[in-house]
């Protein structure tokens, strides 16, 4: 079946950064750049290097060690920003400028006090500076989620004629619905007579928790591009979590996509990320969470030791995590109960177990998860018992 490559270009060390309480020394983002590298992204965005001398630091860093992964660098549609960038750049085998401006009215009246044909202008200027430095430009046109369509493919047309070869379409606020974002990259693809000379990019926020739904919507209607970071961590709700797109990709082959991806890496490098960013993630998470693969209620886990599938659609191996957990609580069950005194060396016949049962419950009313150390004492509580009657 033929399968459309998505490239994953990810902006942990950018977007991903710019959450409060998460600044990373350069050491610390060549180390997780190199990770990233190992992982198989397409494109790694390390920083915005006008922003601080660190930032221009890390970013010249990390393209002098990274050996084949394209490594890019942000700017505003400003000729200084861009020089910069490509001077942190220089060293980089697979340079690439992301460049771009506001193309909502909302940006182009409150922030740029503009109006539409000037921010269109100001657009292809940037792109046509960037060109100058490297043929690998990304134009984004900020807030496009809340940019009218007809005036977004105008810019789109416009930025690549002049040399963009990505075009970035961020629902920067996280507002729209996965069939608004997805007929807006169709609108773009049966509207911008030139679109087959880019490559389209989704970059979506997740302010109402659609940043993954939104991204695929994308790649089902042309984009060939998604914009994430490890745990979805970015401005205020976060990004697209790359983890998410990349399961969702390779769990639904009917959307004849793939990425290049090793997959059982997405958990050491979420735990990578989450230590050096000092950025827990939260145990319900998809994919990386530390309860993504735990089953505890009595009938997922009957079901589940009967056969995984039952409860999983994934296996934990394939993503890197730990083998799953049968926890127990109060919720449990007679068959969960008995494979863990069983994973213990107790092998209870189903009268023993039933006893044990009574007992395990009064203990799980107790406590909010019943660990090997109380098993291990009520075995040989029973077992002691047996012996004396
Ligand atoms: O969310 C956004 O619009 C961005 C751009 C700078 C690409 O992060
Ligand atoms: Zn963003």
């Amino acid at each position: 079946m033929k399968s459309d490559k998505v490239y994953i270009f990810d902006t942990t060390l950018r977007d991903g950064e710019q959450v409060p309480g998460c600044k990373l020394n350069t050491r610390e983002k060549v180390e997780i750049a190199l990770a990233l590298e190992e992982l198989g992204v397409d494109i790694i965005e390390a920083g915005f290097p006008i922003s601080s001398p660190g930032d221009f630091e890390s970013v010249s860093e990390i393209s002098k060690v990274i050996r084949h992964t394209v490594v890019c660098g942000l700017t505003r549609a400003v000729q200084k920003d861009i020089e910069a960038a490509a001077a942190a750049l220089r060293f980089a085998k697979r340079p690439r400028i992301h460049t771009g401006i506001g193309t909502s009215d909302s940006h182009i009246r409150a922030k740029f006090n503009s109006n539409r044909e000037d921010i269109l202008q100001r657009a292809v200027q940037a792109v046509t500076w960037a060109r100058n430095f490297t043929d690998n430009v990304e134009f984004y046109a900020e807030d496009a989620g809340r940019t009218d369509n007809d005036y977004l493919a105008r810019v789109v047309e416009a930025v690549i004629k002049a040399g963009a070869t990505t075009v970035n379409i961020p629902d920067t606020t996280g507002y729209c619905l996965p069939e608004q974002y997805g007929e807006k990259i169709a609108f773009l693809m049966n509207h911008v007579p030139n679109i087959d000379k880019a490559v389209i990019s989704c970059h979506c926020h997740n302010d109402l928790g659609l940043a993954t739904a939104n991204s695929i919507a994308g790649a089902k209607n042309g984009a060939r591009q998604i914009e994430c970071t490890i745990n979805g961590l970015g401005e205020r709700a976060g990004n697209t979590s790359l983890e998410e797109v990349v399961m969702v990709i390779r769990q639904h082959p009917e959307l004849q996509l793939h990425t290049d991806i090793r997959t059982g890496q997405l958990n050491p490098i979420s735990r990578l990320v989450s230590d050096t960013m000092r950025m827990p993630v939260q145990p319900n998470k998809a994919i990386v969470g530390a309860n993504a693969f735990s089953h505890s209620s009595g009938i997922h886990q009957d079901g589940f030791l009967k056969d995984s599938q039952t409860y999983e659609i994934m296996r934990p191996e394939e993503v890197g995590a730990d083998i799953s957990r049968i926890v127990l609580t109060a919720r449990s069950g007679r068959s969960a109960l008995a494979y863990r005194f069983r994973n213990l060396g107790h092998e209870f016949n189903r009268n023993d177990v039933d006893v044990l049962y009574e007992k395990f419950l009064k203990v799980a009313d107790m406590k909010k998860e019943v660990k090997d150390e109380d098993l291990q004492e009520m075995a040989g509580a029973y077992i002691a018992a047996a012996i004396t009657s």
